[in-house]
């Protein structure tokens, strides 16, 4: 049996399957390079967005929370947050009455720090999680929990 597997089979398995898998790898760039711009929906990128990306990062807001289940695990979920706490209604004014409130010093919570940001800053940071939150992820996170 074992010498009908001959070098030249081998080597046709590994060519093959190299040009095979190098063709689906292509696929899936093409794929997702052709889907980015409608799930994304960067014609809605503003200055104030691209300024609460910033202040998002500059504090490193990712160090507790996740975005759409990247980050850490310490705090809440805010891919969905604008959605969960009020949306178009009442999400800026959730937002800015949270950040000013804190930390909420209660026993045996996690505690977020106050991180001293202006009105502008924070309607910035607010524009960046609206944002977030309407790119087509397929609904993640499943739960409106986070
Ligand atoms: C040191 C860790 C830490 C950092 C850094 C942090 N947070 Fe938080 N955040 C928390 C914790 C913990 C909670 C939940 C607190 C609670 O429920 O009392 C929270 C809750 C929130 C909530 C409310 C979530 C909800 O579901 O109601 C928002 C909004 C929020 N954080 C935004 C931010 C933003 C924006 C930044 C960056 C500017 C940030 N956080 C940085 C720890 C952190």
């Amino acid at each position: 049996m074992s010498e009908s597997f001959t070098k030249g089979m081998a080597r046709n398995i590994y060519y093959g399957g190299s040009v095979f898998f190098l063709l689906i790898f292509l696929a899936l760039t093409f794929h997702t390079t052709k889907e980015m711009p409608q799930r994304d929906h960067r014609e809605n990128l503003t200055e104030s967005v691209a300024r609460g990306k910033a202040l998002w990062e500059d504090n490193n807001c990712i160090g507790c929370h996740t975005l759409l289940g990247e980050g850490a695990y310490f705090a809440p979920e805010l891919g969905n947050v604008y959605y969960r706490r009020g949306g178009e209604e009442g999400f800026k004014q959730f937002f800015s009455g949270w950040l000013k409130s804190q930390p909420l010093n209660i026993p045996g919570r996690r505690q977020m720090p106050n991180f001293h940001l202006n009105d502008q800053e924070i309607d910035d940071l607010a524009e960046f999680l609206k944002w977030t939150s309407e790119m087509n992820v397929n609904n993640w996170p499943p739960n409106i929990e986070g």
